[in-house]
């Protein structure tokens, strides 16, 4: 297989990919896609314009007709820098309902492939390895036990000044996982070819030395 000069970085949720892949990134002078915040955006969309979440096709006609883009790592809904506001605590409970549409799922895909086969690119989430991007020339599978994520997302809400009860948050992750996991289109699952790496007791600038280690190495062997 031809490999195109991308990086995933795929795991559950709160295992650190955003920090993670984000400096790896600019250590590595490409760009950083969050593909997890395009389905934010479409839920936050769909919050705001008061569309029923569970009505897909509304959900998909959001993912067709709204300028979806990604600059700088930052994601823009029709301009609008919304990497923010689709943190908050409302977009994470419904962000389900748009990464479990398939035809919502069909067209983040191909603006994620059409992305990365413009530019070299990190990309996270929970596909990218697997289904977006199975010719990567580096893949990373990140992960965390869940009372790390738990507490590592506590501290993100914390610092926002946002109150959450950490036992719920937990309680999310656990449920948030299985979802992902056994969502029937791109799931989240550790693509064969990954290199795995748990990310428990590590800083961030461990995880990225290391991945950025691999990643010099794969890039050097393939002449990128
Ligand atoms: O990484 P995150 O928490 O921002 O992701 C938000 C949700 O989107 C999460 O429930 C999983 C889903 N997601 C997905 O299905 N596929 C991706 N490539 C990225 C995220």
């Amino acid at each position: 297989m031809q490999k195109i000069d991308v990086v995933t970085v795929d795991g559950p949720a709160g295992a650190g990919k955003s920090v993670a892949t984000r400096r790896l990134a600019e250590r590595l002078g490409i760009e950083y896609l969050n593909t997890g915040a395009m389905y934010r955006a479409i839920a936050l969309c769909a919050l705001r314009e008061n569309v029923a979440l569970t009505d897909a096709d509304a959900l998909t006609r959001i993912a067709r007709e709204r300028r979806l883009e990604s600059r700088s790592g930052r994601v823009f809904l029709d301009d609008e820098d919304v990497s923010d506001a689709v943190r908050s605590p409302k977009v994470s409970q419904s962000v389900k309902y748009p990464a479990g549409a398939p035809s919502v799922r069909a067209i983040l895909v191909e603006k994620q492939r059409e992305i990365g086969l413009s530019r070299p690119i990190a990309t996270e989430g929970r596909d990218q390895g697997t289904v977006v991007f199975p010719d990567a020339l580096c893949k990373f599978y990140l992960t965390a036990s869940p009372k790390e994520r738990a507490r590592r997302r506590f501290g993100e809400y914390q610092r926002r000044g946002e109150t959450v009860d950490f036992d719920e948050l937990l309680r999310q992750i656990v449920e948030r996982d299985r979802q992902d996991s056994e969502r029937e289109i791109g799931p989240l699952k550790r693509p064969e070819d990954a290199v795995s790496i748990d990310s428990d007791g590590k800083t961030v600038e461990e995880v990225v030395a290391e991945m950025e280690r691999i990643v010099r190495e794969k890039r050097r062997e393939a002449g990128f």
